[in-house]
């Protein structure tokens, strides 16, 4: 073992695309550095008698050339970096004293002090790598060194900690998804874009409570769409989106669930391109699928049903604007998952039924999913138009029709299909 040196590592980022790095080892330590060795593009040679599964797997898929030996003398020819971490103390020092011997930066994963380098603990938020490394090797404390790479990274993940960019930052507009409604549902993207806003220009549903955080200079305009009810015309807010953009504001229009679905997002998007302003879209978690999840409902369940299809029920099924096709919705035997249908709900299961769905299929009713009040109803195909007016169901609420919904956490005895 090398004399303890209290002198401070000195960082450096290595340029590893097309160099050769030798993994000694194929355990845990080698499975957790790996990614980031391949991501970085280097040319790496894993020389161990065994590996994790995943470690394998990086050699099935060409990722990773695996000689599958012990360490031998010689190994190191030609590598510009070493990485030893097998079970083998003998190979590790053997492999440790060829890279002194050809002047190869080591690690080592069981003797910092023996290594000649550290691998820091490492996170990347856009376009920033975080490393971190304590000073000496006799003050190293991984852990510690972890948790301070956390809070910087999720500190410029969602905004909390001041980095301004020093580039002018290109005027536009993200359309960013914001879940479902629970604060915490939001991409780590959608949350950093939102604390980075000038203007936001919000929904009635998602993460509401996002906008209290907010600091007071924001320009926060709501768009609420409220059923049949007062409502901020798509056009305006086209508008308020051009406008504000064109004044060299950084806009974010904040949306429930993902912008894609059944969110007019796309039609927000080519408003912006006909004007030439550039658009990011930042996706979301839908509430056709979270909602249901959220009240204990999975859409799909292995030998129950093999697919779901989200329909809007915004429209009754007898209406002419209807684009919906009821008739082949009751032929499938996977799950339906209704969005603005509470209005509808007894001609559409009366539809369902004409149609030949059976009227004991399972209904689940799910108000207001991910919040703090949220709640769900039960019911059946036959009964769910009554059940949702004595139980006073109402908008916002994801209907899910099928057998998934009395799938519950207990084993059900479903054959594996
Ligand atoms: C105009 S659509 C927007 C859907 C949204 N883009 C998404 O991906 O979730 C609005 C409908 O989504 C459903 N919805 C959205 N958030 C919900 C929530 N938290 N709980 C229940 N239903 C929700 C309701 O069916 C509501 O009428």
């Amino acid at each position: 073992m090398a004399e303890y040196d209290d002198h401070p590592a000195y960082p450096v980022g290595l340029r590893l695309n097309g160099r050769r790095v030798v993994v000694v080892g194929g355990g845990q330590v080698a499975q957790r550095r790996l990614p980031a060795l391949i991501a970085a593009g280097a040319d790496i040679t894993l020389v161990s008698p065994s590996a994790t599964a995943s470690v394998e797997a990086m050699a099935d898929t060409g990722e990773i050339r695996w000689e599958r030996r012990r360490y031998q003398d010689g190994d190191l020819t030609d590598t510009w970096y070493a990485l030893v971490a097998s079970s083998d103390a003998e190979a590790n020092d053997a492999a440790s004293a060829e890279a002194e011997r050809t002047r190869t930066w080591c690690v080592r994963s069981d003797d910092a002090e023996a290594a000649t380098a550290w691998t820091p603990a490492t996170g990347r938020s856009e376009g920033i790598t975080v490393a971190v490394l304590t000073t000496t090797s006799q003050g190293r404390d991984p852990r510690h060194s972890a948790a301070v790479r956390d809070a910087i990274v999720e500190g410029l993940r969602d905004g909390t900690l001041a980095a301004p960019h020093h580039r002018t930052r290109a005027p536009g507009v993200a359309l960013v998804g914001g879940g479902p409604g629970d604060p915490d549902l939001i991409t780590v993207r959608g949350r950093r874009l939102l604390a980075e806003a000038d203007v936001v220009i919000a929904d009635r549903l998602g993460p509401r409570d996002l906008l209290d955080e907010l600091p007071p200079h924001v320009e926060v305009i709501d768009a609420a769409k409220i059923p049949y009810g007062r409502y901020m015309a798509q056009e305006a807010i086209n508008q308020a989106l051009i406008d504000h953009a064109k004044a060299g504001k950084a806009v974010v229009r904040l949306k429930g669930g993902d912008p894609f679905v059944f969110g007019r997002g796309m039609e927000e998007a080519q408003a912006l391109a006909a004007e030439g302003i550039a658009c990011t879209v930042v996706p979301g978690i839908s509430s056709s699928i979270s909602v249901p999840g959220a009240a204990g409902i999975p859409v799909t369940h292995r030998g129950v049903a093999h697919e779901f299809t989200v329909v809007s029920g915004h429209v009754a099924p007898d209406d002419p604007r209807s684009l919906v096709d009821w008739a082949a919705l009751a032929q499938l035997r996977g799950t339906l998952v209704l969005l603005m249908a509470v209005d509808k709900i007894g001609s559409i299961a009366r539809a369902l039924i004409d149609h030949g769905k059976s009227p004991d299929t399972p209904v689940a009713l799910v108000q207001e999913g991910t919040t703090a009040a949220q709640r769900r109803v039960d019911a059946t195909l036959a009964t769910v138009g009554e059940r949702a007016a004595a139980e006073d169901v109402r908008p916002p609420a994801v209907i899910v029709i099928g057998e998934v919904v009395a799938v519950g956490p207990e084993p059900s005895g479903h054959s594996a299909e």
